[in-house]
């Protein structure tokens, strides 16, 4: 696949929520493409030991704390990685958490948090990153949602950020499309991480049981993992993916509309 790349130098992809399972593995694919790096995440302990892993042959790989929603750590990330690599060719809004509940008992905050990171922070991250893209006329944006934004019992906190992200993707891909610029969502399914582990803990079941009961409704008959959302997100950052944008690619083993 060839990389989206400007002037020959190797190409940047910046990766939000890159300390968690789905990130790392997109932070790792595009290493082995021979991006250089910048990921952001709060938690930067583990950040580090991603970074770590990655930095091991020398490529470039930069570790930034952020929290993709509050605008100032946003436009500090983004100055930050400007001066250390350049301007980002491909990012990757990945960040999430879930605060799930049923809609009688949610709160305010619970709403507000899940909001918050995956819609604002998406609005924050690629507001601060297509700057560099329109200047340099060249842009792959992959924003990560989920099926659950067409509607999952317990979270409508989530399913709402989701749906959002959809409708921001699109508008995105409009307005950013004349300057070579692509921006797509990938919705993944049911896939192996922390956040699905915990989804398990919640309702009482081992790991084990409930991969069990998803899996019989998934029509590959099996859980995804992060690396198979990360094999779509190197294709849509790829220069062969140039005339896909606007859309919502769904990595979930099976039909879901
Ligand atoms: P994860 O919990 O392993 O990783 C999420 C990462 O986001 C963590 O490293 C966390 O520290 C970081 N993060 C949380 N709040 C942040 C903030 N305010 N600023 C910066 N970083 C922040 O979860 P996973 O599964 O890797 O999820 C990644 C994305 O994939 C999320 O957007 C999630 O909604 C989405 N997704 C996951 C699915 C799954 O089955 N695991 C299914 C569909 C979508």
């Amino acid at each position: 696949m060839k990389q989206t790349t400007i002037n020959g130098n190797r190409p940047i992809a910046v990766v939000t929520g890159a300390a968690g399972g789905i990130g790392s593995a997109v932070a790792s694919e595009f290493h082995k493409g021979g991006y250089s790096l910048a990921l952001l995440d709060l938690d930067l302990a583990k950040l580090e030991e991603v970074s770590e892993t990655l930095n091991a042959d020398g490529l470039e790989c930069v570790a930034v704390e952020c929290d993709v929603s509050d605008a100032n750590n946003v436009e500090q990330a983004y100055r930050q990685v400007a001066k250390r690599l350049g301007s980002a060719q491909v990012l990757v809004n990945n960040a999430g958490i879930t605060r799930d509940d049923l809609l009688f008992r949610m709160s305010e905050d619970e709403w507000d948090k899940v909001i918050n990171v995956h819609l604002r922070g998406t609005f924050l991250v690629t507001r601060a990153f297509q700057r560099g893209m329109v200047s340099q006329r060249n842009g792959r944006i992959i924003n990560i949602s989920s099926v659950a934004a067409l509607g999952n019992r317990g979270q409508v906190n989530y399913s709402a950020a989701k749906a959002g992200i959809n409708g921001f993707t699109k508008t995105a891909s409009i307005e950013l499309g004349p300057f070579g610029i692509t921006v797509n969502s990938i919705a993944p399914g049911f896939i192996v991480s922390d956040m699905t582990r915990a989804s398990a803990a919640r309702v009482g079941l081992s790991f084990e049981q409930y991969s069990d009961q998803v899996i019989e409704s998934i029509a590959v008959r099996r859980a995804g993992t992060p690396e198979d959302v990360a094999a779509v997100a190197r294709f849509l950052a790829s220069e062969e993916a140039g005339y896909v944008s606007g859309q919502v690619v769904y990595v979930a083993g099976g039909p879901t509309v």
